[in-house]
């Protein structure tokens, strides 16, 4: 099969692990006989830099015209400055919106070797198994107004968290769904006791459970969720829940997996055009030294495959090469114990590769 992949590789260690995960898909392609074509794209503080937008038109436009993107990571202390107009994460939001990207999956699966990295005991990371679905296109960062003002002497500053009925439901039914094939248990997290958006949030998730009857639903208060992520993470199978929730509690639940350079993420929308990227940041004080951790970009690419090309096989394939490859005692600096053999971007991209069967 023929698939055109739009690479954005976006700034600091973005360009060292997307050229890396394209490298196993060049290999997957020609293992498993297809064909696909990369064609890279601004976005970012680069793109900032050359164009003046976070998010360039032209990368925009190539977006949309391909089968899917492999996204790198945007920022660094050049843009930080926090007067500028433009951010590099301005880019980040206006390419999820603007592809109506929805909803982001972040899958949280320890591998076993790895257990020590985690700052829990060992113990709590045996048997978690767990996917956030986080709603990516409303809540604060979208909502409007959202904007400073000038009354009476004072500054104040607002944004606005606002949930429509059919945001909730899109959402909420991709994760009845997600936890079907699983373990049939969905925790939907909120704020009901305080917030009006999470009651119609609630209201509707109960509403939708008639339709999935084997499914078991709990409605979990988002402080608690992040209390149990940390007491009880083997608990959780399904978590759904809105865009500011999702973002702090997948950084909580990424610590559980010893890395945050080992966890991939998709979002995918209405269309068929899906995003996938590490959920690591640039990490500007290791770019371009060739020692990042390209497992999370590599399992980004595995997603891609899944949910955007839909080979399954292929995708699992990724998956297990890089489970055999940790279970072999393959280690990046960020991973290694001390006195452990350190491998860098390449080297472990390679034992990947190898590893494809
Ligand atoms: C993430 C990031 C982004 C977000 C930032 C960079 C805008 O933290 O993808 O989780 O808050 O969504
Ligand atoms: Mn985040």
């Amino acid at each position: 099969m023929n698939f055109h992949i739009v690479t954005l590789p976006g700034d600091g260690i973005g360009p060292d692990v997307t050229h890396e995960a394209v490298r196993v898909l060049q290999d997957i392609a020609e293992k498993f006989g297809h064909t696909f074509t990369f064609e890279a794209h601004r976005i970012g503080g680069n793109a900032i830099d050359a164009t003046g937008s976070a998010l360039p038109q032209e990368t925009l436009d190539a977006c949309l015209k391909a089968d899917a993107v492999l996204l790198g990571a945007v920022g660094g202390p050049k843009w930080d400055d926090p007067r500028a107009k433009t951010r590099p994460e301005d880019g980040l939001l206006a390419i999820r919106k603007g592809l109506g990207l929805y909803a982001n999956l972040r899958p949280v699966k320890p591998h076993p070797a790895l257990a020590f990295a985690s700052p829990l005991r060992e113990e709590k990371i045996h048997g978690v198994d767990f996917i956030v679905v986080r709603e990516l296109t409303g809540g604060l960062y979208f909502g409007e107004p959202k904007e400073r003002r000038k009354a009476n002497g004072h500054v104040s500053a607002v944004d606005t968290l606002e949930y429509h009925d059919y945001e909730i439901r899109r959402i909420v039914d991709l994760a009845f769904k997600l936890a079907r094939p699983r373990k049939k248990k969905l925790a939907s997290v909120d704020k009901a006791n305080v917030l009006a958006s999470s009651r119609l949030w609630r209201e509707i998730a109960t509403e939708m459970a008639a339709d999935y009857p084997d499914v078991k639903l709990d409605h979990v208060l988002v402080d608690t969720a992040a209390m149990r992520l940390v007491t009880a993470p083997a608990s959780f199978d399904v978590i759904v829940t809105e865009n500011t929730f999702g973002d702090i509690l997948t950084d909580e639940a990424a610590v559980l997996v010893g890395s945050m350079g080992l966890l991939p993420s998709a979002s995918l929308g209405q269309g068929t055009i899906g995003l996938y990227e590490p959920i690591h940041g640039s990490a500007p004080d290791i770019a371009g030294k060739g020692i990042a951790n390209p497992l999370g970009s590599i399992l980004s690419a595995a997603m891609l495959l899944r949910h955007s090309l839909h080979l399954e096989t292929e995708a699992v394939t990724i998956e297990r090469a890089v489970e055999r490859a940790l279970t072999d005692g393959c280690r990046t600096a960020d991973i290694a114990r001390q006195g452990e053999r350190v491998l860098n971007t390449t080297q472990m991209t390679d034992e990947v590769i190898k590893r494809v069967q």
